[in-house]
């Protein structure tokens, strides 16, 4: 009895070889950054995110300068394994923040719904390789397999066995080292850090336009590239 699992979502993850070098500098730099929003902290139960803190450049800063280099190759790797052809479009990263999770600290359900692509890197994670820092978790909002809707929740019991046909989210386990893309609409959070060490990672929002000079047919579907924009006088 086969049955064919169609319309994978792609989560792309490669571990970086020089992430050791990087480590304790990148460490630094997300502490000292931190120290300058701490005050401004919006959620203790939650982790701290740069993005809620204004702390939203730091592709813009030199210290993050190897990681944005690598955002930028393997996005492109990432793009290419979706099919795309990289001459009609161009890549920018929007925004980039750092994230904080200390003991029993989390990141609440959401999507990046300005961008394209989002971006991982773990730069810190106690357990490594273990769910006891806080896992990435991806909802699957589509339900594809779920034939009447609701049947998969938690009100209910009549899914009696679980399998990979019927999951509602999958997780995984956070890798110091790893760099994840996966695409920015996705619903994704981050679940509790029950170590007492601290969880860092960094986040980058990316976002794709047509190429200038593209066929008037790529605009439909892309936004046009940011240089032919013109911006209202005031
Ligand atoms: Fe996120």
């Amino acid at each position: 009895m086969p049955i064919d699992a169609w319309f994978p979502l792609a989560i792309y993850y490669e571990d970086l070889p020089d992430a050791l070098l990087h480590r304790e500098g990148l460490i630094k730099a997300v502490l000292a950054l931190e120290e300058q929003g701490y005050a401004a902290r919006n959620f203790p139960e939650m982790a701290w995110t740069g993005d809620l803190h204004g702390v939203e450049q730091i592709h813009a800063d030199p210290r993050f300068a190897w990681v944005v280099e690598q955002v930028e190759i393997h996005t492109r790797c990432y793009l290419q394994e979706l099919g795309l052809d990289l001459n009609q479009i161009e890549l920018y990263i929007q925004r980039g923040w750092p994230v904080v999770s200390r003991h029993q600290q989390e990141v609440g359900d959401h999507c990046h719904n300005t961008a394209n692509i989002s971006a991982v890197y773990y730069v810190a994670v106690p357990a490594s390789g273990t769910d006891e820092a806080g896992c990435l978790t991806f909802f699957d909002d589509a339900r594809l397999n779920e034939v009447s809707p609701g049947l998969g929740s938690e009100n209910t019991d009549i899914v009696s066995s679980w399998n990979y046909l019927n999951q509602d989210q999958a997780l995984y386990l956070p890798t110091e080292g790893r760099l994840i893309l996966f695409p920015a609409k996705q619903r994704h959070g981050v679940t509790i850090n029950h170590t007492d060490e601290l969880r860092i990672s960094l986040s980058f929002d990316i976002v794709l336009t047509a190429a200038p000079g593209q066929a008037a047919g790529s605009y439909e579907f892309l936004t046009p590239p940011p240089s032919q924009w013109r911006r209202f006088k005031s």
